[in-house]
């Protein structure tokens, strides 16, 4: 018989399609009575399927007598409950690296288009701007000052870019790393008080909810740009507002937001931001390689074999 899983949110399409011809699996994301499935379900799951923010409680873990795996499609697990899972010995696995190309790509890309204005050139355009004259000027990206707060996997591969681009890198993490050729700042304000931009691509959770905080805002400045590919949890969204209302800060890149998929709507009316909809790692090739990583670890676990990427 197949081992029984729960998938609380959907897979890349022929990812789950592999899953669902492996494992027997039970979508809550789609039930129309998900109360009533977990209900029924409960005694026989044996793994949970979810995705990098879709979130797997104290109160779903303990629900599940016999759970044994969380497989979790992104490399972020702030939806999980890690100590819940820990006190059911449940091992949690993640999806690193296979998406770091596709995240630093969308991270520069919101570094060009806040700074060379591409969404607001393109508004420009379709409204018929042009026709009464040229658009303002914008602000040069090559060779200006990149911070990067969270110098891990993603972080360094945005840095492998932006020095392609010429620009001075420095970042901040709690740790310094050993054998990198960037500037460590001890903390986000010195970071943020010496950089044109500021990159966020540290994990979500607890631990560094407002990490980036009005301090960390205003020392950036109002010619700087603030770029969050991380979670939307890191940056004081409120404070964010008030700064960019104040011109205290000269623009932002959001890939994530504190209450996804609810964006302020005070933002939406701002020229010097670029919106965009939790797609750091939504390409085909990625969420394929990550869907198949996702799934893999299901299979080894059920399989009798290591899991290939636990999280730490
Ligand atoms: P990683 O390799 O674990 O790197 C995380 C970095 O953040 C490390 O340098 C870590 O260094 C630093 N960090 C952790 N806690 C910190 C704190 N409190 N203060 C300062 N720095 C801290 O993770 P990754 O694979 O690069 O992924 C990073 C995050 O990106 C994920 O967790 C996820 O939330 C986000 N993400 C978003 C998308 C998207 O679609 N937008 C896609 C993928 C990932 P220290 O431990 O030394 O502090
Ligand atoms: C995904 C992510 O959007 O990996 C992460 O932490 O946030 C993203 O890659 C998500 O996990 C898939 O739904």
């Amino acid at each position: 018989m197949k081992p029984e899983i729960l998938s609380v949110a959907p897979l890349y399409p022929p990812c789950m399609e592999r899953l669902e011809r492996e494992l027997t699996v039970h979508r809550l994301f789609d039930a129309p009575d998900p109360q009533a499935l977990l209900a029924d379900v409960a005694p026989r799951v044996r793994g949970i399927q979810a995705t990098g923010f879709a979130s797997v409680p104290a109160a779903m873990i303990e629900a599940l007598p016999k759970l044994e795996i969380v497989s979790v499609f992104g490399v972020g697990y702030d939806g999980v409950d890690i100590a819940a899972a820990r006190r059911r010995n449940v091992v949690v696995t993640n999806t690193p690296d296979v998406l770091n190309d596709c995240v630093a790509d969308l991270a520069l890309g919101l570094v060009i288009a806040t700074s060379r204005r591409l969404c607001a050139g393109d508004r420009f355009v379709r409204a018929g701007k042009w026709l009464a004259g040229p658009m303002p000027l914008a602000s040069r990206v090559s060779g200006k000052r990149l911070g990067i707060l969270g110098l891990g996997r993603i972080g360094r591969t945005i840095a492998k870019r932006a020095s392609g681009f010429d620009m001075t890198i420095a970042y901040h993490s709690r740790q310094p790393v050993h054998g990198v050729p960037f500037r460590y700042c001890a903390t986000p304000v010195e970071l943020a008080g010496s950089s044109d931009f500021l990159v966020v691509i540290t994990p979500g959770g607890a631990s560094t909810k407002h990490l980036v905080n009005e301090a960390v805002i205003r020392a950036l400045g109002p010619a700087g740009i603030l770029i969050n590919v991380a979670r939307g949890s890191v940056v004081d969204e409120q404070a964010l507002l008030r700064c960019l209302e104040e011109g205290a800060l000269g623009g932002a890149g959001l890939d994530v937001f504190e209450d996804e998929p609810h964006v302020p709507e005070a933002l939406f009316a701002m020229d010097n931001v670029v919106l965009l909809p939790h797609v750091g790692s939504a390409t085909h090739e990625t969420r394929g390689a990550m869907g198949d990583l996702a799934v893999d670890n299901l299979l080894a676990h059920f399989g009798g074999r290591q899991v290939l990427t636990p999280v730490p």
